[in-house]
């Protein structure tokens, strides 16, 4: 078949808000798209598992450690995933994380910031979990069927992440003054790098048009920001904290809050490798990937004795 006639059904396909799975023909632009944006998500749920990784051995309480060991396992099941989801358009993981290991590729920014307090824990929880969620339970409705999959899984296990964060924020936003100190310091500094999570403004993404052309996202980076305040705002006064921003206020003509931008030249820095802690996560994702190499000899092994076991 000529490939206009690929394109006519891919088209088709679209038209009818079909999904695209593995073994039918796509574009090589989308195909690298979603290459490009899951691998690049599933760097960031590993890496993701670092700044929290840190707290582990300093958690509170034997339950706070317990929860936070959850929550990392979970990232690190997400991660595997994704790159199976991005495998299953012909990539190799080896390829994928190379380009993680040798800063080629990228990962969220939110991942660079340094987790000071456990007040931190809690507001990667309640924010970054939060914005992630948002994101994720858009992209269950992702043209592509193995990412759109794996998000249901995925989406299930953040909301545990979420109410987590969102338990430790309570904890100390109605617990000592000092702890209460603690939660504002740590929405002060996680609020902005939460809201460059959701990407650049439409304006300045250089990939939302064909995204949305292709329904690899079915909002674009400015609603899921604004929809994420507008929903967050309602918890930050329960906690009876405040937003860094001076300009946040509910517009009532637009039944929705006003809010200042992130800092987009930080932003920038930050991606570029930059931010203050991206040297430090390539070190650790480095360090970790060449202690696990006998692991995954191991597994391998393990895998071709069953197979020329079956063979035999
Ligand atoms: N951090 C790092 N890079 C970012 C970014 C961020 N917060 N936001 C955007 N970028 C990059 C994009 O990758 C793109 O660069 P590239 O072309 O070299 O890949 C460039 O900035 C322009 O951004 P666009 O908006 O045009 O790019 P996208 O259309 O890909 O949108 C995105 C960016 C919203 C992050 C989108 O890729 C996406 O929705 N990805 C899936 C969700 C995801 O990756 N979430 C990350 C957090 S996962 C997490 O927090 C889990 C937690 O539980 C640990």
């Amino acid at each position: 078949m000529e490939n206009k006639n690929f394109e006519d059904i891919f088209e088709a396909k679209m038209a009818k808000n079909e999904i695209i799975e593995p073994k039918d023909w796509m574009p090589d632009n989308y195909r690298k798209h979603l290459i490009r944006q899951i691998s690049q998500h599933a760097h960031s749920e590993i890496v993701g598992m670092l700044p929290e990784g840190n707290w582990i051995t300093r958690a509170p309480s034997l339950r706070s450690k317990l929860v936070l060991l959850a929550k990392v396992q979970d990232e690190g099941g997400h991660g595997l995933y994704l790159y199976t989801a991005a495998e299953t358009l012909g990539t190799d993981r080896d390829e994928l994380l190379n380009a993680l290991h040798t800063g080629k590729a990228k990962y969220s920014s939110i991942f660079n910031y340094p987790t000071l307090t456990w007040a931190d824990i809690g507001a990667i929880g309640w924010l970054v979990d939060g914005a992630a969620i948002m994101n994720q339970v858009m992209l269950q409705r992702t043209s592509y069927g193995p990412y759109a999959r794996a998000m249901v899984r995925i989406c299930k296990e953040e909301s545990f992440h979420q109410r987590q964060g969102y338990e430790i924020m309570c904890h100390l936003s109605f617990g000592t003054s000092e702890q209460k100190e603690m939660a504002q310091d740590a929405l002060n500094r996680w609020w902005y790098p939460t809201l460059m999570m959701f990407g650049p403004p439409d304006a300045e993404s250089p990939n939302s048009e064909n995204a949305i052309k292709w329904r690899i996202k079915r909002e674009s980076n400015d609603q899921l920001r604004q929809r994420f305040v507008n929903q967050t705002m309602e918890q930050v006064d329960y906690l009876g904290l405040t937003v860094p921003d001076k300009n946040l206020k509910y517009n009532e003509t637009k039944k929705a809050y006003d809010f200042s931008e992130p800092n987009w030249a930080e932003f920038k820095n930050v991606i570029s490798g930059n931010g203050p802690c991206n040297k430090e996560r390539l070190a650790a994702r480095n360090e970790a990937h060449k202690k696990g190499e006998w692991v995954r000899a191991a597994a391998a092994a393990y895998a071709k004795k069953n197979k020329d076991a079956v063979a035999a």
